[in-house]
């Protein structure tokens, strides 16, 4: 198991950085030493600030900071919302060596990266994030985004951060719906590219629902470790870092479908990875028992396995009809090979994905 504090490394030549993973990690890692000039702008959210934006501050008093505090919600992950952070920091005469740094979860990191790739043609920015799934996901790989109301992250770039600093102490005061929706993204890593790690999962999965320290140091340094692995092999997903986007596909159909206001998006994706299984299963590919064991350690982790009572097959096709992997208007999906194995694919039948969302449906 991880140790009090670890270091995993995204290797992208010039553009590498360092992810370091620890208890009491605001206070111990010199996150001053990432930043170049002497002005800075925290981007956080209403939620997140009066829990840990003074101890941040509290690690750059040779910096001038600023900070702008956001409305919490994906349904302000938008372009307004964004306007907010360039306001301030055309407001606050920030200059091109200005430092971003990203302190919340997903939806505050999403924005803060776009922020940071377009002011000014690109300032640096450092992610600290506080949520699980931001600690095993979104803040690693350079993904950078605001929603569109027709479609999920449809404005963003590729922007890699200076750094990444996990403060897994952040945890202590995640929702149990959060921290939950936070653990479907790290039993994706499983099922993509570590089986090993799935039935870790498996065998210690009370211990990561009771938040034990050591268990989550452990599984969000093996998350970060595959994702690393994917960014460093294909950073701006040319191929094989489309898999780090099972059941997405499906996720995003009931995200957009609901407004981003219902099903929060890792419980989108545990649905979504169902749904994927599925369609693997019945293409040949994946054993029965597979996707049984899925099921099983999504439930465990109080997670959907079934999609929205109100959503229908046909609702499915046309929102997954504008997912970002559809190219030349052919549908492409993230498919499992086998637990530990996935694959990214036109290559299933119309009939068998119909069939997947009309059981699906009328099973929820
Ligand atoms: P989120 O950012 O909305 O955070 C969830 C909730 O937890 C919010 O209410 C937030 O204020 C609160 N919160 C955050 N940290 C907290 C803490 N330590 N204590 C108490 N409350 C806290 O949601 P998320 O699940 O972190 O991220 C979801 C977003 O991430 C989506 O927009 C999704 O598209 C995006 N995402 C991006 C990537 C990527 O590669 N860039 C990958 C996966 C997901
Ligand atoms: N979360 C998907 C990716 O980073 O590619």
């Amino acid at each position: 198991m991880a140790s009090k504090s670890t270091q995993v490394q995204v290797s992208l030549g010039d553009r590498s950085y360092p992810i370091f993973i620890g208890s009491d990690e605001i206070r111990n890692s010199d996150i001053a030493s990432y930043i170049g000039g002497k002005k800075v702008l925290i981007v956080t959210n209403e939620t997140i600030a009066p829990l840990y934006l003074e101890l941040l501050k509290g690690q750059l008093t040779d910096k001038q900071v600023d900070s702008v505090i956001l409305a919490d919600g994906e349904q302000h992950k938008n372009l307004d919302t964004l306007n907010l952070i360039f306001d301030q920091l055309i407001g606050g005469h920030h200059d091109r060596k200005t430092t971003l740094i990203a302190l919340g979860g997903g939806v505050v990191g999403d924005m803060t990266g776009f922020a940071a790739a377009c002011y000014q043609r690109g300032v640096p920015f450092i992610q600290i994030p506080t949520t699980l799934l931001a600690q095993v996901d979104s803040s690693v790989g350079g993904k950078t985004a605001v929603n569109h109301a027709m479609g999920k992250n449809m404005i963003g770039a590729f922007y890699q951060p200076q750094a990444v600093i996990i403060d897994t102490d952040t945890l202590s005061t995640l929702p149990d719906r959060e921290f939950h929706a936070g653990l479907a993204e790290v039993i994706k890593y499983g099922l993509i590219v570590d089986a090993v790690f799935f039935q870790w999962l498996e065998n210690n999965v009370d211990l990561l629902l009771q938040r034990d320290k050591q268990a989550l140091a452990y599984a969000v340094e093996l998350s970060c470790v595959s994702k690393a692995r994917i960014v460093a092999e294909d950073e701006t997903e040319q191929g094989i870092r489309a898999i780090l986007n099972l059941g997405h596909t499906f996720g995003h159909a009931i995200e957009t479908f609901q407004n981003y206001r219902q099903w929060i998006h890792g419980e989108a994706v545990a649905a979504g990875m169902v749904m994927a299984a599925e369609l693997s299963v019945i293409s040949g590919n994946l054993p029965e028992a597979d996707l049984s064991r899925t099921k099983a350690l999504l439930k465990r982790c109080s997670l959907p396995v079934t999609p929205p009572a109100d959503m229908a097959a046909e609702d499915f096709i046309r929102l997954m009809l504008r997912d970002k992997k559809v190219l030349d208007g052919q549908l492409r999906l993230v498919l499992l090979k086998h637990l530990g194995e996935a694959c990214v694919t036109d290559q299933f039948s119309i009939d068998h994905l119909n069939q997947v969302l009309i059981k699906a449906c009328t099973a929820s």
